[in-house]
């Protein structure tokens, strides 16, 4: 039996894969209402070790307009919760469901979950990295700067080769997932963050080893010169504690009317959500792109049938 192809981090699909996706993801939003039903019969679980809300319920969504069964489990009501070795609870699940969605702590949980399950798996997000968000993102990028929605790959590489995307703020999960997207695609990539907040040197290695490139600026307006693409996240991570130090360094970098200014005229603004208002970007910024911002979250929808398409049939 050929092993399960999984969805772990952006390296799983090649960079033609990718526009391909973003491609599919432009049909797949138009035709939202014309059925689809490619994971009928298929049951898909939700294992969930952290809140949520968009993840959550866009692949339920998702997987429901394709015909497929969603089962959502909390780890607080799994024997998981309870300390049950995540290499038994995917043997288990590994019997009853056709694939899986987890949202988790360490990278390397998920990864023995997938090892274990022997079924395909897609990374609802990781301490590590959110490869569903990241594809969403640029997704989002393309469909507002392209001319037209239905480019051919060649194009799209186009557009998103000539970007500059600058990330504020602290060396997460989502720093860590633009640093992966750069060295699949190839723009130019600027992380605008105080000293002592570098990204993760496993994340900052796997990533050079592909080509990638990006380079760390601790001046924030001078990192947004000409900027395409601005975009941050929330200070403190899910399961972080609130640290007021750590905040108080970070806050030099929120993303304000001064990054606006010194970014490229048709600049826009991407945020993953939930957002802390004032904390990693101002209320009167976030509201001037909310248009864009929430249309994103709409996108993780489209963008994760296409995943879903390529990991679960
Ligand atoms: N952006 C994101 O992953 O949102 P949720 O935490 O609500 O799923």
């Amino acid at each position: 039996m050929e092993p399960a192809r999984n969805f772990l981090s952006v390296y799983d699909f090649t960079e033609s894969e990718i526009y391909e996706l973003i491609l599919r993801s432009v049909v797949l939003k138009e035709e939202r209402l014309k059925s689809n039903p490619c994971l009928e019969g298929k049951k898909i679980g939700l294992i969930f070790e952290k809140s949520s809300t968009r993840t959550r319920v866009s692949f339920e969504v998702g997987i429901m307009e394709m015909g497929g069964h969603p089962i959502f489990m909390s780890s607080k009501d799994l024997q998981l919760g309870r300390g049950e070795p995540i290499k038994d609870t995917a043997r288990v699940l590994g019997g009853y469901i056709d694939g899986a969605v987890i949202r988790t702590f360490e990278q390397e949980r998920i990864e023995t979950f997938a090892q274990h399950f022997g079924k395909p798996v897609i990374n609802g997000l990781t301490d590590l990295y959110h490869p569903a968000q990241i594809l969403t993102d640029i997704f989002t990028v393309y469909e507002t700067k392209g001319k037209s929605k239905y480019e051919s790959k060649y194009i799209i590489r186009d557009i998103v080769g000539n970007l500059k995307v600058v990330y504020f703020g602290d060396a997460n999960n989502m720093a860590n997932s633009w640093v992966s997207l750069q060295a699949a695609l190839g723009f130019e990539l600027v992380l605008a963050m105080p000293e002592g907040f570098d990204i993760d040197e496993k994340v900052k290695e796997n990533a050079v080893k592909r080509g990638g490139r990006f380079t760390v600026s601790r001046d924030k307006i001078s990192a947004a010169k000409n900027a395409d693409v601005i975009t941050t996240d929330v200070f403190i991570s899910m399961g972080q504690n609130e640290e007021k130090e750590k905040i108080d360094k970070l806050k030099p970098f929120i993303i304000d009317g001064d990054v606006v200014k010194n970014a490229a005229e048709d600049v826009m603004l991407l945020h993953c959500l939930p957002v802390h208002r004032n904390e990693e970007v101002t209320e009167e910024v976030f509201e001037r792109f909310s248009e864009i911002v929430f249309r994103e979250a709409e996108n993780r929808l489209h963008v994760q049938k296409a995943i879903m398409e390529q990991i679960f049939t």
